[in-house]
């Protein structure tokens, strides 16, 4: 029979290589991995310049425009997101049909894929200037929505956003701020949130973003093709794998901490337990976005008056798990995802919003992604062979005779 899994096959025709472990399926300058040297950049600057130095606006416009902006520059995209903040009012009602305890990630692609029926003017993939308010659209009103959905989860009013405070500040308002009372922001966290999101900011042809450019082959418009990116991103093997950590964590926690025993079941790989957070198609070496979101993870945890235990568990697994010959044979480190949980939960955000966070992240990439896309002229709508392995040729049965 045919292998499948990992193998590249040639078989007549068509090449197999299931889950596109070696296909390349564009060309790209917007983002560089050495997944055996851990590397990472994006257009050219590397990961660790921009969270020390950048911001997660001016990433994004780096991601989106292909240079990094001019101080006027930055302050007219930053203006014009601010501008566009707001849901249409009847788009704010849409909320009320979701069923209150809906995953945040079905409202937030639900309401992305929305925006096709608000903003018709603005849904030819080729005009440069419709593409261009789309884009500001979307990153303005992601936040907002993602805020909303959190709202309507715990049964809270909606704030409007309150647009002399930056992106970030925004969104924790609109997110953690209750109506008629000051809210504080704190500027750490502040700081913290907007280097996460630049570090989920692009990540080439993951699962997710090769969805936003499948579908936006079709010539499908960025609203429409975004929205199928966070479908993407729903899933616990790729954006859902923040809350799975953390879920993970909990139950190490309840069943005693014992660390060692749950890294046992991982490799006799009992009811194919994997260590969450882990493992990565393309890094074979520790993801140089987790080593800067480790140590963002130990100085907001350190704040804290009382230390969350789950901090010391993961510390735990990570130092057992890199000594441990079943996890540097498979070339498993940590992924980005193995401490932003534990930041998450320390700002106060529920589990299911960590996905939410990774998608505000994402966002940009998707979008400087498809609009590579587009205008790529060698680009054709995106359309996989197959290997056919079903019957031959057989006589239909009527269904008395069955
Ligand atoms: N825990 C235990 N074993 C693992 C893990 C893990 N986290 N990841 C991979 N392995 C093992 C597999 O069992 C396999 O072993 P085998 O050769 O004995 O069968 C080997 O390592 C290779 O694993 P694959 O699943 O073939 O690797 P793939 O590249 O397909 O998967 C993935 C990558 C999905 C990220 C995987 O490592 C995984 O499931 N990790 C946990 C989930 C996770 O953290 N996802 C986040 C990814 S990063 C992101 O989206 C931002």
């Amino acid at each position: 029979g045919l292998e499948i899994g990992s193998l590249l096959k040639q078989t007549g025709q068509v090449t197999l290589d299931t889950g596109f472990v070696n296909t390349a399926s564009c060309v790209s300058s917007i983002t560089y991995i050495d997944g055996d040297e851990g590397i990472l950049r994006y257009r050219g600057y590397p990961i660790e310049q921009l969270a020390e130095g950048s911001s997660f606006l001016e990433a994004s416009y780096l991601l989106i425009h292909g240079e990094l902006p001019s101080a006027t520059q930055l302050q007219s995209f930053t203006t014009r997101i601010q501008h566009h903040t707001l849901l249409h009012e009847e788009m704010r009602r849409f909320f009320d049909g979701f069923p209150r305890d809906a995953h945040p990630m079905a409202v937030l692609s639900s309401a992305v894929s929305a925006l096709s029926t608000f903003y018709q003017d603005s849904l030819n993939p080729f005009d440069e200037e419709q593409v261009e308010i789309s884009t500001i659209r979307l990153m303005a009103k992601v936040p907002t929505i993602a805020s909303y959905a959190y709202k309507k989860a715990i049964g809270q009013p909606m704030l409007y956003p309150d647009n002399s405070l930056g992106y970030v500040e925004n969104f924790l308002r609109m997110t953690f701020g209750v109506p008629a009372t000051p809210y504080e922001i704190d500027p750490v966290a502040v700081k913290v949130l907007d280097m996460l999101l630049l570090l989920h900011a692009d990540h080439e042809q993951n699962c997710s973003t090769s969805t936003v450019r499948l579908v936006g082959s079709s010539q499908a418009n960025l609203f429409a093709s975004v929205s199928a990116g966070v479908n993407a991103l729903f899933g616990p093997l790729h954006g859902g794998a923040n809350q799975a950590v953390l879920e993970m964590l909990q139950d190490i926690q309840a069943d005693g901490g014992d660390v060692a025993s749950f890294v046992r079941k991982v490799k006799n790989k009992e009811d194919g337990v994997r260590l969450m957070g882990f493992g990565h198609r393309v890094y074979k070496n520790y993801d140089p976005r987790a080593a800067l979101v480790k140590k963002a993870a130990q100085e907001v945890l350190g704040r804290m008056a009382q230390p969350d235990p789950l901090l010391d568990l993961a510390m735990q697994l990570e130092e057992i798990a890199l000594a441990d010959d079943f996890f540097v044979s498979r070339k498993l480190y940590p992924n980005v995802d193995f401490y932003t949980g534990l930041i998450y939960k320390a700002m106060g955000f529920p589990t299911t919003m960590f996905t939410v966070l990774f998608a505000l992240g994402r966002l940009p990439g998707w979008i400087a992604q498809w609009r590579e896309m587009i205008k790529d002229p060698d680009t054709k709508i995106g359309r996989p062979r197959q290997v056919y392995t079903g019957y031959g040729a057989r006589d239909y049965t009527p269904i008395a005779a069955r």
